[in-house]
Formats: structure tokens, C-alpha cells, sequence
């Protein structure tokens, strides 16, 4: 028993040393690192959070005030269209006093005809007694086949899904979305003067007849379109019937 102890009390007093030396060695090298993190946290980030929020703020600002200079003042929006910018605050004075519609009306009149061109009426064709017979479905149907054997649908596209690549190159009108009834600029002659015309049955039948063709071009056309071939007055009003009918708003 006695021979024991001296050997257990001579291990117990070394090993807790050795550990103790560790232990310190260890938490020195924790406080260090941590003491090194928070210099270098303190030292760097709040420079470059500063940095970034005042960059930030004189962008804000300098937004801010052009935003206020766009909404307050007179100015040029584009010299060549013609198009200026007033106040906000006498933007809407005006509102006020011409009331939205005529508002809608003004702008709508400036983009259809930028120089106050006169509209141009192309009555009916003779041979459509009335626009009501254009809803005929065997009629429709008939065009619709002219429209391939006529090969109007090589330039003329009527399927978003078909592209029709003569026409693209000739600038040709798409007959897709809602056309029928409203406005087209157009040529009187191929780089003539501008004039403002409806695509409506006059038009129509103008611009498929060998007689017509080129007396009225398109803004935006290549080429006048070259006459196609011979159409009768009943396939026209068969071809009118079926381009009316791709139209949206029919
Ligand atoms: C070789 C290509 C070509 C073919 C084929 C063709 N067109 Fe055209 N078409 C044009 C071009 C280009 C224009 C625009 C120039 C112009 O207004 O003259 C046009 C314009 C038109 C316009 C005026 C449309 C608008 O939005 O202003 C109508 C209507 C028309 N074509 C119908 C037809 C019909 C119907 C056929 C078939 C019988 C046909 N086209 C065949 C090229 C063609």
C-alpha cells in the first residue's frame, strides 16, 4: 500500500502542470485571435459601412434632385419631335381643365399625324352594297382560300406562328392583331407626301387593284406593293371579307 502512494502523488503532480501550461497556452491564443478580430472589425468595417452610406446617400440625393428638376421645371424632351415637358403641377391643372379624354385625343392625333395631315376618305367600292356582307362565313371562307392561292400570305402574314419572309423584306403590312378600322399613314406615290387614310373596304380595294396599286404606299414599305395577280370583284370582296375577319376587333 505504502509503495503505491508515492508513485501515484508523483503522477498527479506532473500531469496537472503539464495540462495547466496547454490550458493557457490555449486561452492566450483565444483572447489574441479574438482581441485581433475586433481591432480589425473595428478598424474596417464601420470605414466601409461609412464609405458605402455616404456614397449611397449623394446618389439618393442626386436622384432626388433630378427627379424633382424632371417634375418641376420645362424642358426638351425631344427637340425634333417636338416634344417639351412642363410641370408637374401645370400638367395637372391642365388635366383638370381639358379632361382626360380630350387629353387621350390630343396625344393620340399628335402620334397618328406628327404635322396635322388631313384624313382621307376612300369611299366603298361600288361592288359592296354593304359592309354588313363582309360577315358572311362562306364568304370569309372563300377568301381565306384566295388569300393562299393569290399568294397574298407570301408577304402578307396572317399566322403569328408563320412568318411570311417576302414580306418582311418588302416591309409588308401583317394582317395580325387589330388593324381593320383604323389608321395608316401612307405615301400618295412611292416617297410622296404623308396622308392619313383608314383601313376600311375604299382602301382595301384600292390597294389590290392593279390601278391602285402604288397610288397609296405605306409608311414604312419598301416597294409599293407589285400589283398581284388579277383579282375579280368578287374575290376582292371575298379577300376583304377574310382580312376584315383577322382582324381583333371584328
Ligand atoms: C410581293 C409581296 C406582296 C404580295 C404577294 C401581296 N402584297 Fe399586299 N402589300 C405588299 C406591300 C409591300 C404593301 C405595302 C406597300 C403599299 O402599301 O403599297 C402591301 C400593302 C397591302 C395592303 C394595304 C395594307 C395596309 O395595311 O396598308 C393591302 C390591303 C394588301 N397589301 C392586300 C394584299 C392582298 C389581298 C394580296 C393578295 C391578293 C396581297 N396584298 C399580295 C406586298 C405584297
Amino acid at each position: 500500500m505504502n509503495h503505491e502512494m508515492p508513485q501515484s502523488e508523483s503522477t498527479d503532480s506532473t500531469r496537472p502542470s503539464w495540462a495547466a501550461h496547454e490550458l493557457v497556452a490555449l486561452a492566450l491564443t483565444v483572447v489574441l485571435a479574438v482581441w485581433v478580430v475586433a481591432q480589425w472589425s473595428v478598424a474596417v468595417q464601420p470605414q466601409a459601412n461609412t464609405e458605402r452610406d455616404e456614397k449611397r446617400a449623394a446618389t439618393m440625393a442626386e436622384l432626388g434632385m433630378a427627379d424633382k428638376k424632371a417634375l418641376n421645371t420645362f424642358g426638351v424632351v425631344d427637340e425634333s419631335l417636338k416634344r417639351y415637358r412642363i410641370p408637374i403641377q401645370n400638367a395637372m391643372t391642365l388635366v383638370v381643365e381639358l379632361g382626360a379624354t380630350n387629353i387621350a385625343k390630343e396625344v393620340a392625333g399628335r402620334t397618328a399625324a406628327p404635322t396635322g395631315m388631313k384624313l382621307v376618305e376612300i369611299p366603298d367600292p361600288d361592288f359592296l352594297a354593304d359592309v354588313s356582307e363582309l360577315n358572311d362565313p362562306a364568304l370569309i371562307a372563300q377568301g381565306k382560300t384566295l388569300f393562299l392561292t393569290k399568294i397574298c400570305f407570301t408577304c402578307h402574314q396572317n399566322d403569328p406562328a408563320v412568318p411570311a419572309p417576302a414580306g418582311l423584306a418588302l416591309g409588308a403590312p401583317k394582317f395580325i392583331g387589330d388593324f381593320w378600322g383604323k389608321e395608316r399613314l401612307v405615301h400618295k406615290g412611292l416617297g410622296g407626301p404623308l396622308e392619313r387614310v383608314v383601313m376600311g373596304p375604299g382602301y382595301f380595294a384600292e390597294s389590290v387593284s392593279a390601278a391602285g396599286s402604288g397610288l397609296r404606299v405605306l409608311k414604312g414599305a419598301l416597294t409599293p406593293m407589285p400589283p398581284p395577280p388579277p383579282v375579280t370583284e368578287e374575290e376582292v370582296k371575298a379577300l376583304m371579307a377574310y382580312v376584315r375577319s383577322l382582324s381583333q376587333g371584328n
